[in-house]
């Protein structure tokens, strides 16, 4: 059977329930959110081991808001992700369960990995970083939510080339089960998209954090400018090193599918681009903060475009291709989803206005209007699960043959 028979019926039958165009977007969009997290998660829990072994009074004090960052940057980058993996699931349905059973003991053990990752920086958040103690747990944790990251490389890396599953599944005719053989990587873009997008995201951080909190009544405006900088210092570093490994990445994967060049251009202009942007905010580093948020975001929706570009035309080369992913609209799970995401976007955007308010306010009150959207909004969520609960009831009750 040749390549494109066998991604072509390994599609879902019956369909996407909506234009498949349309998940393909989500699919880049929400992944910016995810990458943003566990990178930012991962370059927040590096800086706070380096603090507890530096030591010196601000690091540790930057250390400690470091620490308590990394768990809720991670419990983000867990629940970001889980929307572009349904994405992937919708219109890349062959890669995406190919890639999990040829690599099928670590994409089960991930959940374990990642579980330890969450839980291990909070108990160092918890029980370690007032004194220090436990370090252990905070660096187990960064290993392995490294771990993670790689294995979700791996597992993107394997879907992204069918031309070999065949021979993975069975080298030399004899059938490998076992799931545990990483059959292909790409080490410059893993170092590209995870410790250098960690440094990056870590920057950023810094400079909005420090925006943030210099707007509280007892801020420490010393101490804030003084990470700012830091966060300044960090950027113009790592956007360097950005921009060399992005050139590695094409030399390694460019060629594979044609698009050196693209890589090359895409990741140097970003290298350069977020260089200039760190050059030109560091004498008032700290008035930036809110604008950095705003550029890392565009930096990132490139780098997914990029990834993006890399899988659509990695495909093409067996006409799979999400324009023409047979479609049927299915207006029930339209609906479904709808009111689940108008819900599900008010809640958070409550929390996020809550924590925003909370925290600038020396008694931790938020303003009646924020109240009155919150009560709109967990009223929308309690409407959702009776919804939810009724369309299941009717389910069992009157489509059960
Ligand atoms: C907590 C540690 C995690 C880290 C460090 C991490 C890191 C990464 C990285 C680096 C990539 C890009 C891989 C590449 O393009 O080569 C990626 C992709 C992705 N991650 Fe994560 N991830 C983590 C957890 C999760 C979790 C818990 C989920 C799901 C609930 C998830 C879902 C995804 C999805 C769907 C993709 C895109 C796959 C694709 O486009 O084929 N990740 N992740």
């Amino acid at each position: 059977m040749e390549i494109q028979d066998m991604l072509k019926m390994m599609r879902d039958p019956l369909g996407a329930p909506f234009f498949p165009v349309v998940f393909q977007v989500l699919l880049v969009v929400t992944w910016v959110l995810h990458i943003h997290f566990v990178t930012s998660a991962i370059g927040s829990s590096a800086y706070s081991i380096f603090a507890f072994l530096n030591k010196e009074a601000d690091h540790l004090r930057l250390g400690r808001i470091a620490a308590r960052l990394t768990p809720n940057m991670v419990g983000l980058g867990i629940v970001t992700g889980i929307a572009p993996l349904l994405f992937v699931q919708v219109i890349y349905d062959p890669l995406w369960y190919a890639a999990n059973t040829l690599t099928g003991f670590w994409s089960v053990t991930f959940i374990f990995v990642v579980m330890g990752g969450y839980s291990l920086a909070y108990l160092f958040y918890l029980k370690g970083s007032k004194d220090g103690r436990l370090l252990w747990s905070a660096v187990l944790s960064l290993c392995l939510l490294c771990f993670a990251g790689w294995v979700m490389h791996a597992l993107h890396a394997v879907s992204i080339r069918p031309e070999q599953w065949t021979y993975w599944y069975a080298p030399g005719g004899v059938i490998d089960t076992r799931g545990v053989i990483f059959h292909a990587y790409d080490i410059p873009r893993l170092f590209f998209l995870l410790p250098l997008q960690a440094g990056l995201g870590f920057a950023i951080t810094l400079l909005f954090v420090a925006w943030y909190l210099r707007q509280r009544a007892d801020a420490d405006p010393v101490f804030l400018e003084w990470t700012a900088n830091l966060g300044c210092r960090i950027g113009k570093t790592v956007s360097l090193l950005y921009g060399v490994a992005g050139l590695f990445w094409a030399s390694a994967e460019g060629p594979e599918f044609g698009l050196t060049a693209f890589i090359a251009v895409l990741t140097f202009g970003l290298s350069v681009g977020l260089y200039l942007f760190f050059k030109s905010v560091d004498k008032q580093p700290i008035q930036a903060g809110a604008k950095a948020i705003g550029v890392w975001f565009a930096a990132l929706l490139l780098v997914a475009i990029a990834r993006e570009v890399i899988r659509t035309i990695s495909l093409g080369r067996f006409d799979y291709s999400v324009a023409n992913y047979p479609y049927i609209i299915d207006w029930g799970s339209v609906l479904m989803f709808g009111v689940t995401s108008i819900a599900g976007v008010s809640v958070v955007a409550y929390l996020v206005m809550v924590i925003y308010q909370a925290g600038l306010s020396a008694d931790g009150t938020v303003s009646a209007k924020t109240e009155r959207f919150g009560r709109i909004a967990t009223g929308l969520l309690g409407a959702w699960f009776g919804f939810f609960l009724l369309v299941g009831l009717y389910t069992a009750l009157f489509l059960q043959q």
